[in-house]
């Protein structure tokens, strides 16, 4: 495999960007083989700057729905460049996308559109405050929302004020809820919910029943606002918002990452309960209002309601899973796979530091297939048997390289520094 351009472009990347590439697509956390760079994409796979071909279980953390340059979206948002994008006011299709949400998703009768997940999860806060004209919002310790400094989780140049007001509880305990929804006595103003839990570094969790409809009750009893956080298993679960699984409806869900297969948009969407705060916000961008991305929001939105996308995904990820899982025990390796089987995680039994799926990731990677050792993957509709069956046989040859190497196995240099300092706070 070669590395040279990589190299180089990391290199030049150092110079004239801080520290290299920044955010959750630096390869700071990741093993040392992987690339930075990427020089093109298409359906199920990836081709790095030195043209090396992978098969992307990332698919962009997430944006990847459908396969990388859908040629139905792709067309769709070609037809609406063609009559404009970024203008003085926004096309029809801002409508027609927000009638489209509106008539997809249970909970809600609004919508609202902006460019990042970060924007719409800070939005919901905000218009949370608004309707309520209280100020606590509670989050889950470890889950992640974005990046500005109410949420993010490096604590680089956030001061205590920024996150005033920010209160934590566990997920899924009904019992850590309770106590930090009295704790905030009479100035609540959200619970904010991931639809399953999907924090990194550690094992994923299924939604307990209990703890969503206890959120639904406490907001119904405080007035706060119940916001679920839909940015990165949106449309993944279902075609509706992740809770309406379990039949608990949000006031305000965030949306961002997938739902026009990769093109910049992201969404929050509301009930009648929130619609007169989110009325009364100033919100707004520069690119908020472009016509491209919700051309294309509007072609995906039309592809997963008349294709069957979301059981080819869990098709492949129930075959995945059961392979891997036999390659690993085949080969002595104990592989935690959670979450849902479309959005796996992989860690390894014994492996506190990662080394162990650290070097498995490598091994994976050196074979074709790009896994993270940390984060949950993604599979996109693109995707096929003989896609699982290439990853499912790269995952055998991986594991009996990681057991010929195992004693020499190191921990990750960075990683380690991250953990001690975390473990030290
Ligand atoms: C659950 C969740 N919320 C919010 C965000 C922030 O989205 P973005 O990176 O588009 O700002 C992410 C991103 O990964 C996410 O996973």
């Amino acid at each position: 495999m070669r590395s040279d351009m990589d190299q180089d472009l990391k290199r030049r990347a150092k110079k004239v960007l801080p520290d290299g590439v920044y955010g959750h697509e630096s390869t700071k956390l990741l093993p040392e083989s992987y690339p930075q760079f990427f020089s093109r994409a298409k359906g199920a796979y990836l081709w790095d700057a030195d043209g090396n071909k992978y098969l992307d279980l990332m698919c962009a953390y997430g944006p990847n729905l459908l396969g990388y340059g859908d040629e139905r979206v792709d067309a769709a948002a070609l037809a609406q460049s063609k009559l404009g994008d970024a203008m003085t006011g926004p096309a029809p299709v801002m409508v027609e996308l927000a009638e489209t949400m509106v008539g997809m998703v249970a909970h809600a009768d609004w919508a609202m559109f902006c460019k990042n997940g970060t924007d719409a999860t800070t939005m919901a806060k905000t218009i949370a405050r608004a309707q309520t004209g209280k100020r606590i919002i509670l989050v889950a310790t470890g889950a992640y929302h974005g990046a500005m400094p109410w949420c993010t989780p490096l604590p680089a140049g956030v001061i205590p004020e920024d996150r005033a007001h920010i209160q934590h509880y566990d997920y899924n305990s009904v019992e850590s809820l309770e106590a930090a929804v009295s704790a905030a006595g009479d100035d609540l103003a959200a619970i904010f919910a991931t639809p399953f839990k999907h924090d990194a570094f550690t094992d994923q969790a299924a939604l307990d029943l209990d703890y969503a409809r206890r959120a639904r009750a406490l907001c119904d009893q405080t007035g706060a606002m119940l916001i679920v956080d839909d940015v990165r298993a949106g449309f993944r679960l279902t075609r509706d918002c992740s809770w309406e699984l379990v039949g608990v409806r949000p006031d305000l869900s965030t949306w961002g990452k997938s739902f026009a297969n990769g093109y910049p948009i992201s969404a929050l969407l509301g009930s009648d309960r929130a619609r007169d705060g989110a009325a009364s916000i100033y919100a707004t961008g520069s690119f908020w209002f472009a016509a491209v991305p919700m051309a294309a929001a509007i072609e995906t939105l039309r592809i997963l309601r008349d294709t069957e996308y979301l059981e080819h995904m869990i098709g492949l990820g129930d075959y995945l899973r059961a392979g891997l899982h036999q390659a690993a025990h085949d080969n002595g390796f104990g592989l935690r796979q959670t979450g849902p089987v479309q959005m796996p995680l992989f860690l390894f039994e014994d492996d506190p530091d990662f080394r162990v799926g650290f070097a498995w990731s490598e091994a994976m990677l050196k074979r074709g297939v790009y896994v993270h050792p940390w984060h949950n993957m993604f599979l996109c509709d693109a995707m096929t048997q003989s896609d699982m069956d290439l990853a499912i046989a790269a995952a055998s040859a991986a594991f009996q390289e990681v057991r010929e190497r195992y004693s020499s196995l190191q921990p990750h240099a960075l990683l380690a520094q991250m953990f001690s300092a975390r473990a030290a706070e």
